[in-house]
């Protein structure tokens, strides 16, 4: 289910840590990158990797937004709607950004090839509106950074 070298790294976490729930993280991160969600069938398959009970790797793998249960598009867009974004025009751009990439906000572009997903303050306030593609920082969302973002 997973790549070898994503294989290889959490072998070496689970060697690295005296206890296996430390190689979580990683295990339900690697998923994550490599299967673009973590569904009922990733959910054993970690917890058979690690030894863990699958209410375990399932109770942490909700506990995070960036752990999906349905599969993401190739590009995740995250736009924050934390109080500072949000007087800052967070949801405006937003429809602005579903609009220009084809996207229902929230969903996915029929090619699943962009994610638009609403969170909570992602630590970069003082970029307000702020939005993450991938994992990293795009804001503040304005006409021009959406315009810049689509032409990626
Ligand atoms: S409220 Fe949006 S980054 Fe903090």
């Amino acid at each position: 289910m997973l790549s070898d070298e994503a294989l290889r790294e959490i072998e070496a976490c689970k060697a690295e840590e005296s206890r296996k729930q430390h190689a979580l993280l990683t295990a339900l991160r690697l998923t994550q990158a490599e299967r673009r969600h973590v569904g009922p069938q990733e959910v054993l398959y970690i917890a058979d990797l690690l030894d863990l009970s699958p209410a375990t790797v399932e109770g942490v793998a909700r506990f995070y937004d960036q752990i999906t249960k349905e599969p993401t598009g190739n590009r995740v867009l995250s736009i924050c709607r934390g109080i500072s974004c949000y007087l800052c025009g967070a949801d405006g751009a937003a429809r602005e950004a579903a609009a220009a990439l084809g996207v229902d906000q929230g969903g996915s572009q029929a090619e699943g090839r962009v994610t638009i997903r609403h969170v909570e303050c992602i630590g970069d306030c003082d970029h307000a509106p702020a939005a993450m593609l991938d994992s990293t920082f795009i804001g503040p969302l304005d006409p021009a950074s959406l315009s810049a973002l689509i032409e990626r």
